[in-house]
């Protein structure tokens, strides 16, 4: 319990468009497919940005990787960093895009993966030829360790986040490279200056095509000790790495990579962490005031932390609090890598959360078809496509990545017209946009009410934070602003699988109910709270 603690800093000056955004994450394979081809593409998605502008109304789009490559890990192995694959379009196509976004008021976030190409690109290809080539260096190359040469030894004990030695043996070469991820994504070399070079003007490229921020791919990967030392601990996890994760030189560069946003106006850069870091040395990211990093390192903690009022409240204290004061907090509780909200917490569970992540203080990172309610799909063997699921059996992402359902039309609920690269799912056909627009009980209707809310309620952008849980099962936000005009509301979320009856000081004087998470969440007379649910109160 936290009552007595102090209430987070508001109204900041100097931040970014980003600051309290909402941004929704647009999966391109599985959001709309204009040409039929079962794989969602740009034009797709631009004929459905009126949905996220209007129905929605959220702020931003990040836009999953949509770069020409051999989609092996779905667009994360990247064969150019210039081009769009043709599946998902071509240039023009992604500057109708981002043109129809800005018409309509959305700001467009560009997934970066500068930490590794696919074994496809020109750069590799090259690389892997000769020691002396001219992309000799752009990768990390290592000689076997010494002794047993038969077969060849990898140089450490590093290990790939998909399981097994990050090492794979070329021949060509007669040397081992890395991979952080699959055997077939070779991590570039940033302390090279020519492949450093060649990163940064390819965020300048989509720069200089408009997009307002990079979100960048695994940034905690993105330094390596050069001297390859081995981990300590063989069984290490990726948030203790001491070599294969190199802290010290991680600043250096995402220092470069922060120079090149500010060649322009009004960019943020945005960086994919470990989910497992702690809290604090994910705020580290962001750098000081004089030295800034990123604008925002996804702050994962919602995603690992009990969805209990105990945990929920620890969680966001301690986040706010960490949280430097010139910067800005951000909370996700979903993306294309996890299991969906609804499957993990339920649909009711899942309003909850809705309501906990779009009245908080924070920049908020919703992933597609989470406001359906969309649950996880089970794809039969023969449909799987994800690598991780063969490398890992049950670590596969295909599950969480099934397309969205538009409407009633057939065969694949108005996401295409043909059979679709992943199923949609019997359940989730019937959780389609159009249904749902027309049920002011459905989940995208709570959610269009939260933003809103959000809109009409500056004390929600602005305004201090306090969590704290002060009965059993109860987590309450508080927030509140003096200035420009007194301004306060308490929020509430009973986690428990029973109702609760909430004590009378524990409203601080907050007795109307704006908005509920279902019907009937919170009766007003009895101050009983419903199980799994959450009510804003004024
Ligand atoms: C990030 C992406 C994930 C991808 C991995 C390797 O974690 O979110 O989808 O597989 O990086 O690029």
């Amino acid at each position: 319990m936290t009552a007595e603690a102090p209430l987070s800093a508001s109204g900041q000056e100097g931040r970014s468009w980003a600051s309290g955004a909402v941004v929704y994450q647009v999966y391109p394979r599985s959001f709309a497919d204009s040409d039929g081809d079962g794989v969602g593409d740009l034009d797709g998605a631009t004929s459905r940005l009126p949905y996220l502008a209007d129905v929605l109304s959220v702020d931003a789009i990040w836009l999953s990787p949509v770069y020409r490559s051999p989609m092996r890990d779905f667009g994360y192995d990247i064969t150019s960093f210039t081009e769009v694959d043709p599946l998902f379009g071509d240039l023009a196509a992604f500057d109708r895009f981002v043109g129809r976004a800005h018409d309509l008021g959305l700001r467009v976030i560009m997934d970066f993966v500068p930490n590794h190409t696919s074994d496809a690109h020109p750069w590799f290809v090259d690389s892997a030829t000769s020691r002396v080539a001219e992309h000799a260096d752009w990768y990390v190359w290592a000689d076997p360790a010494p002794g047993r040469a038969d077969p060849p030894q990898p140089p450490n004990n590093w290990r790939a986040v998909t399981g097994g030695s990050a090492w794979r043996w070329v021949s060509q070469r007669e040397q081992f490279v890395l991979h952080s991820f699959l055997p077939f994504q070779p991590d570039l070399d940033l302390s090279h200056p020519p492949a450093r070079e060649a990163i940064h003007d390819a965020m300048r490229f989509w720069l200089d095509r408009g997009v307002d921020g990079l979100r960048v791919d695994m940034v905690d990967f993105l330094a390596k000790d050069p001297l390859l030392r081995d981990e300590p601990d063989e069984h290490y996890r990726f948030a203790d790495a001491e070599h294969h994760l190199d802290r010290q030189r991680l600043p250096e560069v995402l220092r470069g990579f922060r120079d090149v946003v500010t060649e322009y106006p009004d960019r943020v850069l945005v960086g994919e962490v470990n989910p497992d870091l702690s809290i604090e040395e994910t705020v580290a990211l962001h750098g000081t005031a004089e030295d800034p990093l990123l604008d925002m390192p996804f702050n994962f903690g919602l995603l690992r932390t009990p969805f209990t009022a105990d945990a929920l409240a620890a969680h966001l204290d301690a986040y706010d609090r960490a949280v430097p004061a010139w910067a800005w907090p951000n909370l996700t509780l979903g993306n294309h890598d996890v299991s969906r909200l609804a499957s993990r917490l339920g649909q009711a569970g899942a309003r909850s959360a809705a309501v906990l992540l779009l009245t908080a203080r924070a920049t908020t990172f919703l992933y597609n078809g989470d406001e359906l309610g969309l649950t996880d799909v089970d794809i039969p063997p023969e449909l799987v496509q994800d690598p991780w699921e063969a490398r890992t059996p049950g670590r596969g992402r295909d599950r969480n990545r099934s397309p969205l359902p538009w409407d009633d039309s057939p065969p694949a609920a108005g996401f295409s017209a043909t059979a679709p690269w992943l199923p949609v799912g019997a359940a989730n056909s019937t959780r389609t946009v159009t249904r749902q627009r027309q049920d002011p009980d459905s989940m995208l209707s709570l959610y269009s009410e939260l933003l809103r809310l959000r809109r009409s309620h500056p004390v929600l952008l602005d305004g201090a934070q306090r969590a704290d849980n002060p009965q059993p099962d109860l987590l309450r936000l508080h927030r509140q602003q003096d200035h420009p005009k007194p301004a306060s509301l308490v929020i509430l979320v009973n986690t428990a699988d029973a109702d609760t009856v909430v004590e009378p000081s524990h409203l601080l004087g907050h007795r109307r109910p704006l908005l509920c998470s279902g019907p009937a969440a919170w009766q007003n007379e009895t101050r009983t709270l419903r199980a799994r649910s959450a009510v804003v109160l004024r």
